[in-house]
């Protein structure tokens, strides 16, 4: 079954996507809408089998347009993303769903009754390496995690209504979500900000049960890119680098365990410096595949994985992260 889509918001993401969905096989139409003429001006001349709209509520009306894909700034999230599912669409939203968890409640509300495909493009979980690791835990091939260590920071597009830990750190909340499957029991993060009201730069600290700790370190202000992802789990551990040009994802055979002769002096401790090896995984652009999820989900009438409840625990953890901030890192509970 094919379908025809609108996309809405024709900036730097928005843009991005249109190749994307006119050469996917499940799509048979695509309209657009942005509230700058100059963008849909430009999506015209490139693009010209995209019917653009000179405004939103044509989009709405159509009958022919099955989906919306909201890549807007994220204060205007909520408003177009319910006002599509209030006229029967299926809805796609860049990440973080809204810019509050009250919000991000109604529409996760709103489009189950609707009996409406709501997803969130929390893109990294389609990614085939994140994949990858969470095949590994689950077969019990690393042991248990014991922390996570992640940095995404790079010289990045300061947003213009949101904060570093908004705009990033939600790509590594959605891969711990994922692969814990569970939610912080608290949250701490600092940050700072040079060049306006909203941080560039934070270190965000999120608690689990049992233990579990992870640590994300965000910013716009690095002067080099780097994207990492360390888990040090109980058997083995891994070490993710999305921007190492080969061997992206590595798996080591090396950890520490409790010595078992208790009277030698020093810290009761052994060291295991096993193999390294690089795995394989699918190499499949992950935008393919969110928006491959998203389609599937619609035709199947399956709940995606980056459903509205994960979008909506993703904003309860970045308002708890917000809190946090505002009281120069005071841990706030999540329950
Ligand atoms: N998944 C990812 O990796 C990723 C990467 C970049 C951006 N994003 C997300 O995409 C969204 C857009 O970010 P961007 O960098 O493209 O921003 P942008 O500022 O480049 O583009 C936003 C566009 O939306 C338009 N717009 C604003 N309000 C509108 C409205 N009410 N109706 C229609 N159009 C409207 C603007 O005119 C602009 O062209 C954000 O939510 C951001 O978080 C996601």
């Amino acid at each position: 079954m094919t379908m025809k889509l609108a996309v809405i918001g024709l900036g730097h993401w928005g843009h991005r996507l249109i190749p994307k969905f006119l050469v996917h096989p499940r799509v048979d139409g695509l309209y657009c809408h942005d509230v700058d003429a100059s963008r849909r001006a430009m999506i015209s001349k490139e693009f010209p089998e995209v019917i653009v709209a000179s405004d939103y509520a044509s989009v709405l009306a159509n009958p022919e347009v099955d989906a919306v894909f909201v890549a807007t700034p994220v204060a205007t999230h909520y408003d177009l993303a319910k006002k599509a599912l209030e006229h029967g669409k299926h809805v796609l939203v860049e990440k973080p769903l809204t810019n509050s968890v009250r919000d991000a409640q109604a529409l996760v509300e709103l489009a189950a009754t609707r009996k409406l495909t709501l997803m969130v493009d929390h893109i990294t979980i389609y990614h085939g390496a994140v994949r990858k690791i969470k095949d590994l835990i689950d077969s019990q091939s690393v042991g248990d995690i014991i922390y996570i260590d992640a940095v995404r920071v790079n010289l990045g597009i300061f947003q213009c209504d949101v904060n570093v830990v908004w705009d990033l750190a939600i790509h590594e909340f959605a891969i711990i979500d994922y692969l814990l499957g569970e939610m912080p029991r608290a949250v701490t993060c600092v940050g700072a900000a040079h060049y306006g009201e909203l941080e560039e730069a934070a270190y965000v600290t999120l608690f689990f049960g049992q233990g579990v700790i992870a640590h994300i370190h965000v910013s716009w202000l690095s002067p080099v890119k780097t994207r990492r992802l360390i888990l040090g789990c109980t058997r083995k551990m891994l070490l993710f680098d999305d921007t190492s040009p080969s061997e992206k994802l590595m798996l080591f055979d090396r950890g520490v365990g409790r010595s078992p002769d208790a009277d030698v002096d020093g810290p009761a401790i052994t060291y295991r410096d096993g193999a390294t090896e690089a795995v394989s995984y699918d190499t499949t652009e992950p935008l393919f595949t969110v928006i491959d999820a998203f389609l599937r989900s619609i035709h199947e009438k399956q709940e995606p994985l980056a459903n509205g409840e994960s979008g909506l625990r993703m904003v309860r953890i970045l308002e708890a992260a917000s809190k946090s901030l505002k009281q120069q890192g005071v841990r706030i509970p999540l329950d």
